[in-house]
């Protein structure tokens, strides 16, 4: 494993829509580890791979809670409902943070580490961190959808992702 040098706001890669994996292969797992080590070694709760350079559909998101690590290719939201608006803030935009709203609940389909299929069903933070991953795939940061930055006070809350 290896950390991977991370890409910051008004970098182009980071408008980019990311492809699809279409073999999970050696190279593949590969990017998975080393986002997991980036994402730790940033002290972050979330990371996918336009965030170091690769234009592919693979996130890692860890919120330090009993579900662990989610290492996932090409994550799908297939269905959400509910509403929530919670502070946000991204390893690619350092020293900034806003609300946004996302859906409550989702459900979730991907392609796990093992090559498995996976259904997953998040909630809460969970679901916040799924959502701001997968925008990053479609090129899209949460500063696009925020609605008002947050105070330094409210700052010290959120993890960057
Ligand atoms: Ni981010």
């Amino acid at each position: 494993m290896a950390l991977r040098k991370l890409l910051y706001v008004g970098d182009e890669t980071l408008r980019k829509v990311s492809r699809p994996v279409d073999v999970l292969n050696k190279r593949m797992i590969m990017l998975l580890d080393d986002l997991a080590e980036t994402m730790y070694a940033e002290n972050g709760v979330g990371l996918a791979a336009p965030q170091v350079g690769v234009l592919r559909r693979a996130i890692v998101i860890d919120m330090g809670d009993d579900t662990g690590l989610i290492q996932m290719v090409n994550p799908e939201i297939v269905s959400s409902e509910g509403e929530q608006e919670t502070v946000e803030g991204c390893l690619s935009i350092p020293g900034r943070s806003g609300y946004v709203v996302r859906p409550q609940r989702l459900v979730v389909r991907g392609i796990n580490r093992g090559g498995k299929p996976v259904e997953m069903e998040a909630e809460g933070a969970l679901a916040v961190a799924f959502c701001h991953e997968i925008d990053h795939l479609n090129g899209a940061l949460f500063i696009d959808s925020m609605t008002r930055e947050a105070s330094d006070e409210e700052d010290n809350e959120k993890d960057g992702a």
